[in-house]
């Protein structure tokens, strides 16, 4: 296989499945994030990370500190020679040993690290069981050198138990209780405090329900549950006293530090190979049982066979949806790495590598769940249905919500609300299901009513907070979190709210219609038209729109400001939206062109804030160029791409596509540093010392979004209430491409031909071998593949 993307770290494989790093020295820690939608762990490509069940925040099961310099956090295999005493690990941490060879695999559900080490060859599968809470460490060890060798290997871990943020560790040992079972192979633990307070409100009185365990497949040489004995005072995990000892001291209780550190003895003949298998997981009290899942789980037979689930459980949400075009980074990020990312990271594990997350954000976990529409989008339902019951009947909605226990901020953020009638119209196109909207949903301060209802409520919530001069009001900010202090007095405006009000209410009127409720269908159309105007009369600073008015009646994002004078979402929105319309909207595309299209990606806006303002919001407060202060933020920088195709610019829609697509940057890793198989939050801006640094990756809403990016936007299969509708925007020096994806309970195999070598248009097409006359494709719902040949020119 020749690999793709070549950098002095790693590559990705032939077919773009895996991510393959040779060097563990990377630019930073290149992770993996592994979920099952409720037992997840990270994985860097030193074999650090750690372990959590449900929510990252409130149920960490083991030990780590962010230290992305470091990156020295982990769970970790020791393997030792007998005879010399020589010890390495499984992975590069903790003991960092020059390996003849090293690499590391990370993959969809799993990660395989793969090294010699003298004369030992080892290679350490790590993945999560699909349906049960724990996760399995396959060990396969093979004797590359000429004599008999006596091993043992050792794994070490900390044991956390509960709420990530636990800083007093002399304190939270005291709740700690580990115990051995070695005729199982285990070691348990479990933790009598829980952060959270009991039914009465009373605090420090909850008992954190899960037993956590560890075990192994071969009978114990030996155990130990404390740090101290372990590590050895003052020492680190390189050189633990364990690895000076022949056995562990095999202390448990409730008195030390809990770790976990289980030791097995392997004898390996010249060639032979062993497996050795690693179980750790945490079983909820009266719902799972830790013996049964330690037996079930806990042998190589099993272990391959998880395997094989974990692959089978992945190809249900990565395959159904395949594209092939001449750019092998499009291919890979979309058919693999995207889906991928969006739903271990961001929907089920809920934390990556920068950002830990106690909680489901309202807006976000929505527009991260479009990525099932292709593929299953049953999952996108429920999470509509989620999000409705978050609601108040009121139509506002928690800004976010806590995964475990619920609660979380109700805020007066203008946004977030919409986003619910937003993604039910992007559900729609895909399925037709429009039951939906009859699904009673409880509000969080009121009884059940059907979907539509909490649209409509959000929709009218949002009508109520205009301004006089018939703009939305910022409230306490737009997407745009970091604008916090434009509005919160109800008198600045947002022009980038009205613009999405103004999709919506697209959308939403014939839907109106649908339920008979033409009163609010005719309210909506004037609404509408009177944004449309209001936005153009208001918001149109001359030359681009404006992002807001503050509280104080000043302009944000305008030729008068010295800082900030020119935001990219009020002018891609426009666009989408269909506000701007004509010659505004070719001026505001101008205006993106040529003040936020840089090198990396689009900003955010520009120039970024270099002082404070408190009139602004903490936007200014990060360095310039950093997240939205004027960097790249790509989960905005990716509706570019939709807003150029839209303006009926091409060239300019791939270039804002491949600037932020992460494979193309492997040309210049050093610079990006990241890593190249997912997106990244933020790239710097030009005032950072380090323009054009990724940051931030895997938690970002960007995954989703570049993955729309590609499929409807570039290669143009947009679902649509009566069909596919077929419309690329492509590069013109493209031959031509294949998609193949489900629709409406048929699977609709397409080829496009580009003979001419044009961007846009199609002139021929084929159905089932069939001359058709148009370039929306029906809905056949009849379980069958259907083939479509088109012809662009
Ligand atoms: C973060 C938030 C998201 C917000 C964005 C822009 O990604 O999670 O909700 O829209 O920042 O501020």
């Amino acid at each position: 296989m020749s690999p793709k993307f070549l950098n002095p770290y790693g590559a990705f494989s032939d077919d773009g499945r895996e991510y393959l790093i040779h060097n563990p020295l990377t630019p930073r820690p290149w992770s993996n994030v592994i979920s099952n939608g409720d037992y997840s762990l990270i994985v860097s490509q030193t074999g650090s990370g750690y372990s959590w069940r449900g929510n990252a925040g409130q149920n960490r099961i083991t030990r780590s500190f962010q230290d992305l310099i470091r990156d020295n956090w982990g769970k970790y295999l020791y393997i030792r020679d007998l005879e010399s005493g020589q010890f390495w690990s499984a992975t590069y941490r903790p003991v960092m040993v020059q390996a003849d060879f090293y690499q590391v695999a990370h993959g969809i559900g799993y990660s395989r690290f793969t090294q010699q080490i003298h004369g030992i060859h080892s290679v350490l599968t790590v993945f999560v069981a699909p349906h049960d809470p724990l996760e399995i460490w396959e060990l396969n060890l093979t004797n590359r050198s000429e004599r008999v060798r006596t091993l043992d290997v050792t794994s070490y871990l900390e044991w956390l138990l509960g709420f990530a943020q636990e800083e007093h560790r002399e304190f939270h040992k005291l709740f700690i209780e580990t115990r051995a079972e070695p005729t199982l192979s285990a070691v348990f633990a479990r933790k009598h405090l829980w952060g959270f307070p009991d039914e009465l409100g009373r605090h420090n009185n909850l008992s954190w329900p899960f037993t956590a365990f560890h075990a192994v497949s071969r009978p114990l040489k030996s155990c130990d549950c404390d740090k101290e004995s372990f590590l050895g005072l003052y020492r680190n995990d390189d050189r633990p006293q364990a690895m000076q000892e022949s056995r562990l001291a095999g202390r448990t209780g409730r008195f030390g530090d809990a770790i976990a550190a289980l030791q097995v003895e392997v004898t390996l003949q010249p060639a032979e190979s062993q497996t050795l298998v690693f179980t750790l997981g945490a079983a909820e009290d009266g719902k799972e049982d830790a013996y049964t899942l330690i037996s079930r789980y806990t042998h190589p037979e099993a272990a391959h066979q998880t395997l094989e689930a974990v692959h089978r459980f992945w190809a249900a949400f990565i395959e159904p949806e395949q594209v092939q075009t001449p750019d092998d980074a499009l291919n890979f990020m979309t058919n693999f790495w995207l889906k991928y990312q969006a739903i271990s990271c961001r929907l089920w594990g809920k934390a990556g590598p920068y950002q830990v997350s106690a909680g489901y954000g309202f807006r976000d976990q929505l527009q991260d769940s479009l990525i099932f529409l292709s593929s299953q989008p049953d999952y996108t339902r429920r999470q509509i249905l989620l999000h409705a019951s978050q609601q108040f009947i009121e139509g506002d909605v928690l800004h976010w919500w806590f995964s475990i226990r619920g609660g979380g901020p109700r805020t007066n953020c203008s946004d977030d609300l919409l986003w619910l009638p937003f993604i039910l119209g992007e559900y729609l196109k895909e399925t037709g299901d429009y039951a939906i909207l009859d699904e009673p949903v409880a509000y969080l301060n009121a009884p059940p009513e059907p979907l539509y209802a909490h649209c409509r409520r959000a929709i009218e919530r949002a009508f109520e907070r205009f301004s006089p001069r018939g703009v939305p009001l910022m409230g306490d900010h737009d997407w745009n979190d970091g604008l916090n202090a434009v509005g919160t007095r109800l008198k600045g405006e947002s022009f980038w709210v009205g613009e999405f009000l103004y999709l919506i209410l697209g959308d939403f009127i014939p839907l109106a219609r649908r339920k008979g409720d033409e009163a609010f269908a005719r309210r909506c159309t004037q609404v509408r038209r009177e944004l449309k105007e209001a936005v153009n009369r208001h918001g149109w600073d001359g030359a681009w729109y404006l992002q807001a008015t503050t509280d104080e009646g000043q302009p944000l994002g305008s030729h008068s400001n010295a800082e900030g004078r020119i935001f990219l979402m009020p002018n891609i929105w426009a666009v989408i939206s269909g506000v701007a319309e004509g010659e505004r909207a070719a001026q505001a595309m101008q205006a993106v062109s040529d003040y936020l299209m840089k090198n990396y990606g689009t900003l955010l806006h520009s120039p970024a804030f270099t002082c404070p303002r408190s009139d602004i919001g903490y936007v200014t407060r990060y360095a310039p160029g950093l997240r939205e202060n004027g960097g790249v933020y790509t989960h905005a920088a990716v509706w570019a791409v939709w807003a150029y195709r839209l303006a009926g610019q091409p060239r300019r829609a791939y270039e804002a596509y491949r600037k932020i697509c992460p494979p193309n940057r492997s040309a210049d890793i050093e610079t990006y540093k990241a890593e190249p198989y997912v997106t990244p939050g933020n790239i710097d801006g030009p005032l950072s010392a380090y323009y054009g640094r990724g940051g931030w990756t895997w938690y970002t809403g960007s995954a989703q979004w570049l993955q729309r990016a590609a499929t409807h936007w570039l290669l143009g299969i947009i679902p649509e209430e009566d069909g596919l509708r077929l419309d690329p925007c492509i590069p013109a020096e493209w031959d031509g491409y294949r998609v193949r994806r489900p629709f409406r309970n048929a699977i609709y195999e397409i080829i496009v031909h580009n003979p001419q070598h044009v961007s846009r248009g199609i002139v021929s097409l084929r159905v089932d071998g069939q001359p058709f006359h148009t370039n929306r494709i029906p809905v056949f719902g009849d379980g069958r593949t259907h083939s479509v040949e088109a012809v662009m020119g």
